[in-house]
This record gives structure tokens, sequence and C-alpha cells, in this order.
């Protein structure tokens, strides 16, 4: 009974590099060469890598059945269509992806990306076995610094997320980033990265209820971690990490995976 009531605690972690656009085709394979034999022994957790659009076939080719899972950063909805410049779940998967980040925070500055457009393509991923949706969220610095971050954190989930259906084989990644730490080089308090995590799994437990919670989700933090910082987010409520920055250099992202996993 007790076991159905309560957030799950010490789940398998997962640690996602987010590249970005930081990197050209050339750098990509040999950063995903160095990644696979770094991690090649790796067993605390699950790894992935997300390399822009044009380098995840090479990058997938050179992971393949190694320890370290393939990622996209972006996705369109639908499955096929006259959708220029779009890129369907259904080809991701065909390439060997089997996550992808929906609504990172540069994408919804960038490309005015909402959330409307996150709830579809959440779902268009959730459709398509095999493929995880990492979903984005977070609050800026205006509505932190004013107190407003519970009710845009519940908001966002709530139109990120409302009203799907998930099944019992379907996973969902919920990606915590408060915008104002992305990039910043300064990582947030761990008490309140700590506080938001559970402020996002007491929503999800409204919305969803907790036996999906713990088996579906899983609610991670990203902006600006790195193996100075690492430790502060080894809490059970932060189920792992997506990371920039430091994801550009094997052994550094290596040391915070290796760090945000020890017991
Ligand atoms: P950062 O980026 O680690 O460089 O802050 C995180 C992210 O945007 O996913």
């Amino acid at each position: 009974m007790a076991k159905n009531n309560s957030i799950k605690k010490g789940v398998e972690k997962i640690i996602i590099a987010n590249w970005k656009m930081q990197l050209d085709l050339k750098d990509s394979l040999i950063l995903a060469k160095k990644m696979k034999s770094k991690f090649a022994k790796f067993k605390k957790g699950k790894v992935v890598i997300c390399p822009d659009l044009v380098s995840l076939r090479d990058v997938g080719a050179i992971l393949k059945g190694s320890n370290v899972k393939l990622g996209a950063q972006n996705v369109f909805w639908e499955e096929k269509g006259p959708y220029t410049g779009e890129i369907s779940p259904r080809t991701l998967k065909d390439i060997g992806c089997e996550y992808v980040i929906i609504g990172h925070s540069e994408r919804r500055k960038n490309v005015a990306e909402n959330y409307e457009m996150i709830y579809k393509k959440t779902k268009a991923v959730l459709n398509t076995d095999g493929l995880t949706p990492i979903v984005c969220i977070g609050e800026n610095w205006d509505e932190r610094k004013t107190d407003r971050r519970d009710f845009v954190l519940a908001e966002q989930l709530q139109q990120a997320l409302g009203g799907l259906e998930i099944f019992d084989n379907q996973r969902i990644i919920v990606a915590y980033e408060p915008i104002w730490a992305i990039g910043s080089g300064t990582a947030m308090e761990p008490q309140e990265a700590d506080y938001a995590h559970k402020i996002i799994k007491l929503t999800l437990n409204n919305m969803f209820g907790m036996q999906i919670l713990n088996k579906n989700f899983k609610v991670i933090y990203g902006g600006s971690v790195s193996s100075k910082n690492v430790k502060d987010f080894n809490s059970e409520n932060i189920d792992g990490l997506l990371v920039g920055g430091a994801s550009l250099n094997a052994e550094e992202f290596y040391k915070v995976a290796d760090i945000i996993t020890s017991k």
C-alpha cells in the first residue's frame, strides 16, 4: 500500500548530453568515438547523446551496440506530408534514435516553439514505439524572482502533457531547466532544485497518479551542471541530468555521469 502512495526513490539515473549546435559533423564524430570508448564499461546509469540533426545518423552508426544511446534535439508532430524542413518521429526511430528533446527553452525563445506544439510533438513521439520524449519545462528569472515558479511549472506541465493517456510501455522524461541557469555557468542551489523536482512530481501525481509517475516518468535537472557542482544534484528526487556545455568533452561528461550515479 505504502509503495503505491509515495514517490519512488533511487530509480536508475539517466544522463543526457545536449550538444546543441556546438559541433560540426567532423567534431561530432570524433567526440562520439571518445564517448563510446569512455563509457564502454559504464553500468551505473543510462547515457544518451543528442547531436545535431545532420550528425545523427553517423553518430548513431558509431554508437550502435554500445552503452551510449542516441537522441535527437527536435522532431515534428506529423508522420508524413508537406512539412518542409521537418523530421518525423518515425524517421528518427528508423535511424536509431531512442530519445528526442522537445521544447528546449532555446527553441521556445529562438523559433517561438510553444506548449501547444510541445504537446503535439510529445503525443506523436509517445505514439512511436521505442522513442521517448524528453519534455523541457522551466521558469525564467522574472518568474522565479516574483515567486511564480510553482505555478509556472504546473501550468507548463498541464499544457505539455495535460490529457495525454500514458500506456504501460511508454516512458516520458521531464527535464526541469530553469532558463536563467542554462549556459550561465551558475547552476541552481541544490535545495532549490530538489524542491522544484518535488513540485513537478507532485503535479505529475495529480495529473496521472502515483503509479504512472513512478513507472513511466523520470524528472531530470538541466542548467550549468559540471563535474564541479554535480554532487549537489545527487538527490533522490532528481532522476538524472540534461547536460549542455559539460557534455562537449568526454572526460568531463564521464565525470558528471560517474558522480551523479554514485551512492
Ligand atoms: P548547459 O545547458 O549545461 O550548458 O547549461 C543545458 C541545456 O540547455 O540543456
